[in-house]
């Protein structure tokens, strides 16, 4: 099982001891500490044990120009990649000249990500940790970019997040995300009262997934300006917003 370190607040680019920023909220520290959500982080660090290298392909995806552009054209520098996986988006974004941080619950990945920036010679900050408990101080970063990873969230979970974002976010900053249409598929698996799939087959067990609707997407956004909505063809949603 995957232990989560315990949280030692970091600035963007070094670690600090200035311990900022609201800690976990009551709902978010009790679903961090439930079986449900360590059989999907366990899930995701046995996911991840299966890949040896970092798969260096950057996937062909329509919205992918428009992240460096937007953030370019906002003047952001400083980004942070949620959920990075194995680093295709942090490097992608390095290459450009952002100086980023890729954070994600699985070691490994982050360790193949690691090796990934080295071989470029990327400096990229590379950190296992969980979204849920980001120890970041407040407004530490310039923009935030979340590639398919909200889906993989309890809603509540979703909610709290998007408020820990607004912290390590400086006012004023870009978030842009994609939530993806995702198939539920084959599989046994039990829901959810916000209809989250907890997967318990052998291979997915653990994951947990869902579709987010619109009405759920605008409530997730209360608190910021949604700059832009591009619904992709996959049925996917490309959202650009400003912490406001
Ligand atoms: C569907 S993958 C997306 C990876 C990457 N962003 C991409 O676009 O390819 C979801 C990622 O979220 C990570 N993840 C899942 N739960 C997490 C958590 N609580 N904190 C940080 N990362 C998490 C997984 O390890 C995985 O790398």
């Amino acid at each position: 099982m995957t232990t989560i370190m315990p949280a030692e607040k970091k600035s963007a680019t070094e670690i600090s001891t200035k311990a900022k920023g609201p800690e976990p909220s009551e709902g978010l520290e009790k679903l961090i500490n439930s079986e449900v959500y360590k059989d999907n982080v366990c899930f995701w660090e046995r996911a991840w044990g299966g890949v040896k290298t970092a798969y260096t392909q950057m996937p062909e995806l329509p919205y992918l120009p428009l992240i460096p552009e937007t953030l370019e054209e906002r003047g952001a520098k400083k980004v942070l990649d949620l959920g990075c996986g194995s680093g295709w988006l942090s490097v992608f974004l390095a290459r450009h000249g952002f100086v980023v941080t890729g954070i994600d619950i699985s070691q490994h990945a982050v360790n193949l990500g690691r090796a990934w920036a080295q071989k470029e010679d990327l400096t990229i900050d590379f950190q296992a940790m969980d979204i849920a408990n980001l120890v970041y101080d407040d407004g530490g970063f310039e923009a935030i970019v979340a590639n398919s990873i909200f889906e993989h969230f309890p809603l509540e979970a979703s909610r709290d997040i998007f408020k820990l974002l607004k912290n390590v976010l400086k006012p004023g900053g870009t978030l842009i995300a994609c939530f993806d249409e995702v198939g539920m598929g084959a599989g046994e698996y039990f829901k959810l009262e916000d209809d989250t799939h907890v997967y318990t087959d052998k291979a997915r067990k653990g994951m947990l997934l869902r579709n987010y609707s619109d009405s759920e997407l605008k409530e997730l956004y209360a608190n910021w300006t949604i700059d832009s909505i591009t619904p992709l063809e996959s049925g996917s949603r490309y959202i650009v917003a400003t912490n406001k």
